[in-house]
């Protein structure tokens, strides 16, 4: 059984909650899955333990966390050597102006430019906001952030955006092209 590592950069906890509810799904599919917080890395494993690799990543500031993005590039031959893809995680994606797009576009390229990483696969989720979790400026930020996207900005309660049946539908059509990949091969 194909063994699929999901790592991913999180600040606010939304991109980990994803990825917990792609690897329940890709086991139902019967692919194996484990999610690792990019912080706790590399414990136990490697990432060539692995037969897949999933990076998610969630968007601070208009851009990914600089961690990841270093891991990307010190592993890229790695992820490119085994069936890969890569999700992002803003609220721009919530956004259905044109704008909106235009920023997970730019937030996508300006990744792909900077690591040479081509992903196989490549999905954008609406991501959360947790005012809970924030305090200061971090907070006035995420509710400007949330305005600007047409989001709540009542800072008592927290708000999910995520589309659950777009990360299965992602999870799906990767376990489906790791099947194919393993007859083919
Ligand atoms: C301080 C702050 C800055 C943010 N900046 C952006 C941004 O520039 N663009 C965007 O699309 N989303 C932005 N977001 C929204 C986050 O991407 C969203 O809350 C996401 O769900 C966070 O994922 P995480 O909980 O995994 O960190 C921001 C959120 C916060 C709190």
């Amino acid at each position: 059984m194909a063994h699929v590592l999901i790592l991913y950069a999180t600040s606010e906890g939304q991109t980990a909650k994803i990825a917990g509810e792609m690897v329940n799904h890709l086991r139902e599919m019967g692919v194996g899955a484990t999610r690792k917080d990019l912080e706790s890395w590399p414990g136990i494993y490697e990432a060539s333990d692995f037969d897949a690799i999933i990076i998610g990543a969630s968007v601070h500031f208009h851009q990914y966390p600089k961690e990841i993005v270093a891991w990307i590039e010190t592993n890229l031959e790695t992820l490119q050597n085994r069936p890969n893809a890569f999700y992002s995680v803003s609220l721009s994606e919530a956004e259905t102006s044109d704008d909106g797009n235009a920023r997970v576009e730019d937030y996508l390229t300006r990744l792909i430019d900077h690591t040479s990483w081509q992903p196989d696969y490549v999905a954008s989720f609406a991501g959360a906001m947790r005012y809970n979790e924030l305090n200061g400026v971090r907070q006035r930020v995420g509710q400007f952030v949330s305005w600007r996207t047409g989001g709540e900005t009542d800072v008592t309660q927290d708000n999910e955006y995520t589309e659950w049946e777009h990360v299965r539908m992602f999870s799906a059509e990767f376990a489906n092209y790791l099947k194919n990949k393993q007859t083919t091969a």
